[in-house]
Order: C-alpha cells, then structure tokens, then sequence
C-alpha cells in the first residue's frame, strides 16, 4: 500500500498572506500525524521563504513521531537549515523565484556536481535523499549514479492533462519510468498536483512508495477540515489499490 506524505506549506501560505501567527503549520503537522491517515510530513523550504520558514521546520521536526521529509533546493543556506533539523529525508528539488510551485524536475546533466555533493553531505548525516526528477528513462540512471536512493516522479504532466489520451500517455510515462528507476534499484516516489480525483492510477504503478501530496489536501480542508481531507485522500488511495490487487 503507498503511504500518503501530506505536504503542510499551504498551511503556511494562508499565515503569509495576512501576516498572521495562525494558522500554525506545527500544529496542522500534529493534527495530521494524529489523524491517523499519513505516513509522513512534507514541508518545503524555498529560498525565499515565501511560505514555511525555518522555525517551522524545527518545531514540525521535534514535535512529530511520523517521518519528516524536507523538501529543497541545493542552496548553502537551505542545505544548512537541514543539516540542522536532520529530518529522515531530503527531497531535492529545483527552484526559481518566479515560479509558483516547482515546474520540472532536477537537470541532472548541468547541475550534477552540486546534486552529488549535497546528496553525500546528506547522506553522511544520517538523512535519505530523493531526487524529484521528470520521468524520463534517462534521468533514473543519472540519478543511481548521483548517489540517491530515491527519485520522485513529477506527476505534473499527468495531473494537468485536459484529454483522456493525454493522460493516459503521461501515465504509461510514470509507469515506465517508475520500472526504469527500480531496475536501477531506487525507490520510487511521485507527487504533484494530485487530487483525490486523479490520485488513483498513480496510487497503483507497481512499486510507488510514497505520495507528496500538498495544495489539494489543504484545499478540501476548507471544506471537510484537515483530519476530513486527510481521510477522504487515504480512502481514494486505498479504493484503487484493493481495486488493482488480484484476487486470491
Ligand atoms: N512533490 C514536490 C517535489 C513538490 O515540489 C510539491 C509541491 O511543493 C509536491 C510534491 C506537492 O505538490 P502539490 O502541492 O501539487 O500536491
């Protein structure tokens, strides 16, 4: 069964937007971890600290028992805060300021170097490191060879489709990239613009580990409450996965 990551940093935009000190991305975490229907929590520190920011990931970090996944970029300063916060895992991302939320995967041929040397600094401190990455066939090598022990797919592609055979050629693209990944023995991740809508065919690739699911989960929270959205996610993940399983 994959495990649901709830990614919190929305949570943290609603305080951005006024200012405020609530809501409290501590607590949403607490809130989460309790609700009994994650896995884990994801939070991502961008470089302009335009949502969570540091204090937030040490507080989420000493305050759950469920694994922390930091989501980043390679930069000095946010590879720091990690070090500092030593959550079980470190997502690598890229990162632009303009952008609204991460647009594509890693450029594991230009930005090599860096991805490697952070992976390894990483990884001497204890963390596991995932590399978000398009799937593309090519890339699961590079990643292997960078040192990770984890890719996550971009499941943007897919999540955006507007015709049904657009998505289904995006989701034979996951698939095989999620096969690609585990011969060269990763483990595999994705995550998105999923919804609980759309959730289900990705919740199934043979092999997916983990699900990061951030903006859609917040977003139904408005109207079902966290603990609400949280379940209404973990049982559209468990409906397709009963559905796929062969019967005995
Ligand atoms: N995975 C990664 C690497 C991301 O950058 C994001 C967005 O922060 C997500 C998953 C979650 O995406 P969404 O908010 O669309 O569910």
């Amino acid at each position: 069964m994959p495990q649901l990551y709830v990614n919190l940093d929305h949570v943290a935009t609603l305080r951005q937007a006024r200012g405020t000190t609530y809501p409290d991305v501590t607590e949403a975490a607490v809130l989460s971890e309790t609700s009994g229907h994650v896995h884990g929590i994801t939070l991502h520190l961008r470089e302009d600290r335009r949502h969570v920011n540091d204090d937030d990931m040490r507080r989420v970090k000493e305050r759950i028992q469920i694994p922390f996944n930091f989501e980043m970029s390679v930069a000095p300063d946010i590879v720091r805060v990690c070090r500092e916060v030593a959550p079980a895992q470190a997502t690598l991302v890229p990162e632009k300021r303009e952008e609204l939320t991460t647009e594509g995967g890693l450029d594991l041929l230009r930005g090599a170097e860096r991805v490697r040397d952070v992976t390894r600094e990483l990884q001497g401190d204890g963390v596991a490191v995932s590399l978000f990455v398009d799937p593309d066939e090519d890339t699961m090598k590079r990643a292997r060879d960078l040192g990770a022990t984890h890719v996550e797919l971009h499941t943007g592609r897919y999540a955006d489709a507007t015709d049904d055979g657009q998505r289904a050629a995006e989701l034979e693209q996951l698939q095989h990239a999620a096969r690609v990944a585990q011969d060269h023995d990763l483990l595999v991740n994705v995550g998105h613009g999923l919804t609980h809508l759309n959730v289900g065919p990705v919740a199934v690739i043979p092999g997916v580990l983990d699900l990061n699911i951030g903006h859609a989960i917040v977003a139904r929270s408005v109207f079902l409450g966290l603990s609400g959205a949280l379940r209404e996610m973990r049982e559209a993940i468990d409906r397709n996965a009963d559905a796929a399983r062969p019967e005995s």
